[in-house]
């Protein structure tokens, strides 16, 4: 079997080598793919863009393949789902109806008021005026959010009443583009975060392990918003009855609205969540798609193969799926960035180490890097994930740091603190 990957992050390098961890898959290519999957045997990367529906049909076409894996959020808001399932090609990714409950935070709220979904009270406005009044009615703080896809920088948790006047004039002036035509304004959570990424045939929906990211560049949760800094799964602040509350009390009734609404949905719900305080969890938002590093922790304990699950849900038998089988430990990424990010930084640093770092367990997963003429150098701010799988995690933590000690760039910089939030649960239980 063969499989095409769209994208070119640590999320695609991981979804390929997890695909070619099963002798039943003999080749995944990816387009574009980086200087990881380049490296990866039985890979092969092809130069073209990931919005390139007519190319990446012939691609598929050409090389007899089985299904498309689609990676990141903008082809699939920009209909390539729906451009290859026209020329009847497997897509494991949401068509352009679907992906709206990513591409518009107003969309979603919609549909998780009707599905009666838990998540934070809002507004929606398309002009400032009615944002500014209403700011000053609720106070802070307050989250003001940019419709549209505005690649991580969208949202601003406003803790006074200035920055929540900034942030609208800034998105209703066009600092996001189409993207900021529209605000939500909501209630501020507070909570731990939670990802759940579930896989659904638009039947059925299951989730996979729960896994917690950290957005935020400096330690102890500190600093600008990032792609996401590391990534650990399961998390015990989302133990198995919780799991199940959030099954039956957000990815099932988000499926029926999905329905309700006509559409297919087959691929990846993944549900951003906060578990409050008293111990609900309530939707910060939905993607479309596979989360960066989330995924990066959550594959290496996947033991089904990947590409039963991606068929079944493409071919709508999800549920007649045996349960998924992952291995009984813990997983652990830690992202190591370019100097700067998420700032301005350098590119085309040289990368060494990684062939030393990795062992049966530890295995480094690239976000933004290339591999030209034997030279491995950065492309991206987010450079590499070091993913480590040990019984529990510490272990796993101390695996993936003692694997990130061998690896150099110039410049490299990566969280120490990644799982602070676990050890704190550890010791306070209850906090
Ligand atoms: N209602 C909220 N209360 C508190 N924090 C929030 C709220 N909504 C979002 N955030 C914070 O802002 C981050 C980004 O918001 P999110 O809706 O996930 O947008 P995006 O990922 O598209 O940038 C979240 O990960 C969370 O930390
Ligand atoms: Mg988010």
């Amino acid at each position: 079997m063969k499989a095409i990957v769209v994208g070119s992050g640590g999320r695609e390098h991981a979804l390929a080598w997890k695909l070619l961890r099963s002798p039943k898959v003999t080749e995944v290519v990816c387009i574009p793919g980086n200087g990881g999957t380049a490296l990866l045997p039985n890979c092969r990367n092809v130069a073209m863009a990931e919005t390139d529906a007519e190319g990446i049909a012939r691609c598929a076409l050409v090389n007899n393949i089985s299904f498309v894996l689609v990676g990141p959020e903008q082809p699939l808001a920009q209909g390539l789902a729906d451009a290859l399932r026209s020329e009847e090609i497997r897509v494991f990714g949401p068509g352009k109806k679907g992906a709206q409950i990513e591409a518009s935070k107003a969309w979603a709220k919609d549909l998780m008021a009707e599905a009666n979904v838990p998540t934070a009270a809002a507004a929606v406005f398309t002009d400032a005026e009615s944002a500014l009044l209403y700011v000053q009615q609720q106070g802070a703080p307050i989250v003001v959010k940019a419709d549209g896809l505005a690649a991580g920088k969208g949202v601003t948790v406003a803790m006074t009443l200035d920055e929540a006047i900034s942030a609208i004039k800034a998105a209703f002036s066009g600092q996001f583009g189409a993207a900021g035509d529209r605000v939500v304004i909501e209630e501020f959570l507070t909570g731990q975060e939670v990802s759940v990424l579930a896989v659904t045939d638009s039947q059925t929906i299951r989730p996979l392990l729960p896994a917690q990211d950290h957005k935020q560049i400096g330690e102890g949760d500190t600093g600008p918003n990032t792609g996401g800094m590391g990534a650990y799964a399961p998390t015990p602040v989302m133990p198995p009855a919780l799991l199940e509350r959030v099954q039956k009390e957000v990815l099932e009734p988000t499926l029926k609205g999905l329905q309700d609404r006509g559409i297919d949905y087959r691929g990846v719900l993944y549900a951003g969540l906060i578990v409050t305080p008293a111990g609900d969890p309530k939707v910060i938002e939905f993607n479309c798609r596979f989360g960066d590093p989330e995924t990066q922790a959550v594959l290496p304990l996947l033991e089904t193969p990947l590409e039963d699950i991606v068929m079944a849900c493409c071919e709508q038998r999800l549920a007649s799926m045996p349960p998924f089988v992952w291995k009984n430990a813990a997983a652990a990424c830690v992202v190591m960035a370019a100097e700067g990010y998420p700032g301005d930084y350098k590119k085309g640093l040289a990368i060494d180490g990684i062939a030393t770092a990795e062992d049966a367990e530890t295995v480094v997963f690239h976000a933004g890097t290339r591999l030209s003429e034997g030279e491995l150098t950065s492309t991206g701010g987010r450079v590499l994930g070091v993913s480590a799988v040990a019984p529990d995690f510490s272990s796993a933590l101390a695996k993936a740091y003692s694997a990130i000690d061998k690896i150099q760039f110039p410049g490299s910089y990566y969280r120490r603190d990644i799982g602070h939030r676990i050890k704190r649960h550890e010791s306070a239980p209850d906090g």
